[in-house]
């Protein structure tokens, strides 16, 4: 059977990592996480204090950026465990400090580059499925299958402010909408690959479509590709 790439992009908070995740797993494929790697740069920053509510050394940020090793490992658990220069760092990545300085640092060019030619790395040999922001669009303009994925604000800040008090955090729903809302406006207006749809991406609407409906839809799109 052939072998393709698909390319998952969208807005905050969509559910692309857990679709991402399902079609891995039944298609026997590569999954990454491409925002995992954006916290995890963002984590390395909050860590060497070059970044906080009220300040960003980018330069600081940027002269350090080859020292930051990420390894992701999958280990059929998500989220996406992920070791920042060999430490274990899953859960910090996914938390609201993280969560509201990612699209600063997501927005510089130099570390676009830097995880871009890695992501590219790890799809060299297709058998891919990598979500993020700009992945149909810049990482893997050729792929075969291009989903971009959308759903109304107030249900993704409901699906993932219910996600966060499940892992015990202690937000409120508020927040999370702003966080969610404001990001979505930072990565689409961003100079440097900006979130935005590929000419040729399939449009997925999840609003009200249950996880199952979606991955139905999607794999059919899938198996024309690949029979
Ligand atoms: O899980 P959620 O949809 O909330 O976000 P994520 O996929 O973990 O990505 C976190 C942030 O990383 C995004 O808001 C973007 O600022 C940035 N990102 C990016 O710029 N390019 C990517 N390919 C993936 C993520």
């Amino acid at each position: 059977m052939k072998k393709i790439t698909i390319a998952i992009d969208g807005h905050s908070s969509t559910g692309k990592s857990t679709l991402a995740k399902h079609l891995a797993k039944t298609l026997d494929y590569i999954y990454v996480d491409s925002g995992a790697m954006y916290r995890a740069v963002t984590l390395f920053a909050i860590e060497n204090h070059f970044i906080d509510e009220n300040n960003f050394d980018k330069d600081a940020l940027i002269s350090n950026i080859e020292s930051v090793t990420i390894e992701i490992k999958n280990e059929g658990t998500f989220p996406t465990v992920l070791f920042l220069n060999n430490k274990e760092v899953s859960s910090k990545i996914r938390g609201m400090e993280v969560s509201n300085l990612v699209s600063k640092v997501a927005a510089l060019p130099e570390v676009r580059k830097c995880l871009v030619r890695e992501q590219r790395r790890m799809g060299e040999q297709k058998g891919i499925v990598m979500d993020g922001r700009d992945i149909g669009t810049v990482v893997f303009p050729k792929a075969e299958l291009k989903i971009f994925m959308t759903a109304s604000a107030q249900i993704r800040a409901q699906r993932r402010y219910d996600e966060l008090i499940a892992k015990g955090e202690t937000v409120v729903f508020d927040e999370v909408y702003e966080n969610i809302t404001s990001r979505d406006q930072k990565d689409s207006t961003r100079a440097d690959s900006p979130l935005t749809q590929a000419n040729d991406a399939r449009v997925l609407d999840n609003t009200n479509l249950t996880q199952s409906q979606q991955y139905t839809i999607v794999m059919d799109w899938i198996k024309a590709l690949i029979d």
